[in-house]
């Protein structure tokens, strides 16, 4: 009996080194999940501006008439810093004639100087964001979710964070987006300016980066995609985001490697792909510099670097559309940028 016993507790003792050898595998990242309580707040939230969206006369599109509303931009803030670019925004937006609404998402641990102007009291209820985590997939959800809700006349959903800049004045973006004022009649052909892509050589460590085969059935390893964070969606597929349950309930499961797992790069671009592939530009109007990028962290241009060649250069493209946006900038460039605002980036 007694050395039943010995060897039972020596056995223990013995895994005891295991166990916090493959903790991190075995046990999910602390911190990392989605509590039910949040999952459930999130559920009710969106079937409210699903349901919304059903009995507005304007099911997804812009209903023309007497009064002929004209089309908004919802520009989505995901952050969990400051909005030091704030005065730059403002100023983007001081000749917009109001064709646009502001959504701040910020992790309610950050402790933000809340910023005014046109960005004073435009938080939407926050929830703790995480890197390799699935709480930016939820955070960038409840943003559309809002502005869904907000008002029916948002029609392009433009997700942006602390580090991005406008490159264009919000004339040339709203132009660039709605295209000619007899065009938006047909907003429901408007399509979304969302990166997919299927070529990355990571895509296998990523799709596994949950374990293996559980994303099965529903994500087959061919159908898993990859694209920036940052996009503009239309409002058709921004309903299709929020009504999604499908492909969330795998792409909400814990990252067992952290390493490869950046879940939302793969779950807007996966489910447009799967739901509305024509529907999409497959590029981003969002310039990132990738070189030399460290740690999944792109490029950040800092003071010294801004110029307006640079503002130049980051406009390029190779897509019909000139970039819109760009990241990802240091706090400390708002000077420089606010010295070429109006005589470089917001003349077109
Ligand atoms: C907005 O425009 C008005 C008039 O054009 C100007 O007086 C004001 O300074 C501008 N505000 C910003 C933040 O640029
Ligand atoms: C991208 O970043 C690299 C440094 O990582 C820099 O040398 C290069 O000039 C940047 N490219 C552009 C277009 O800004
Ligand atoms: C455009 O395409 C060329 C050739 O693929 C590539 O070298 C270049 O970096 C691209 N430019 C931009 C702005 O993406």
């Amino acid at each position: 009996m007694f050395s039943t016993q010995f060897v039972l507790s020596f056995a223990l003792l013995l895994s005891l080194p295991l166990l916090f050898l493959f903790a991190p595998r075995i046990l999910p990242p602390k911190d990392a999940q989605i509590t039910l309580p949040d999952e459930l707040d999130d559920l009710a939230l969106f079937r409210r501006a699903t349901l919304a969206s059903l009995h507005s006369p304007s099911t997804g599109t812009i209903r023309l008439g007497i009064t002929n509303p004209k089309p908004k931009i919802a520009f989505l803030f995901l952050t969990n810093s400051d909005l030091s670019f704030a005065p730059l925004w403002e100023r983007f937006f001081n000749h917009s004639h109001n064709l646009y609404n502001i959504y701040i998402h910020a992790d309610p641990s950050a402790k933000l100087n809340p910023p005014g102007g046109v960005f004073a009291n435009r938080f939407i209820a926050g929830k703790k964001t995480e890197r390799a985590s699935p709480t930016l997939i939820s955070a960038a959800r409840r943003l559309l979710a809002t502005a869904l809700l907000d008002d029916p006349l948002n029609s392009y959903f433009a997700l942006v964070s602390q580090h991005c800049i406008p490159l264009h004045s919000f004339n040339y973006v709203y132009r660039t987006l709605f295209g000619s004022r007899f065009s938006f009649k047909f907003s429901h052909h408007f399509k979304s300016f969302i990166e997919i892509l299927s070529d990355e050589p990571t895509l296998q460590d990523r799709y596994t980066a949950r374990g293996e085969n559980v994303m099965l059935p529903e994500v087959p390893f061919d159908r898993f995609r990859v694209g920036s964070q940052f996009f503009i969606l239309s409002r058709k597929h921004a309903l299709v985001v929020i009504k999604d349950r499908r492909l969330w309930r795998k792409f909400r499961l814990p990252c067992l490697n952290t390493d490869s797992c950046y879940p939302e790069e793969h779950y807007f671009p996966t489910l447009l792909s799967m739901e509305d592939p024509n529907g999409c530009t497959h590029y981003t109007l969002t310039r990132v510099n990738w070189t030399d990028s460290t740690g999944g962290h792109p490029h950040t241009y800092r003071p010294d670097e801004v110029s307006p060649e640079l503002i130049h250069t980051l406009r390029e493209s190779n897509s019909s559309s000139s970039y819109l946006f760009a990241r990802k900038f240091s706090p400390d460039c708002l000077k420089p940028l606010m010295e070429i605002a109006d005589t470089v980036i917001f003349r077109d």
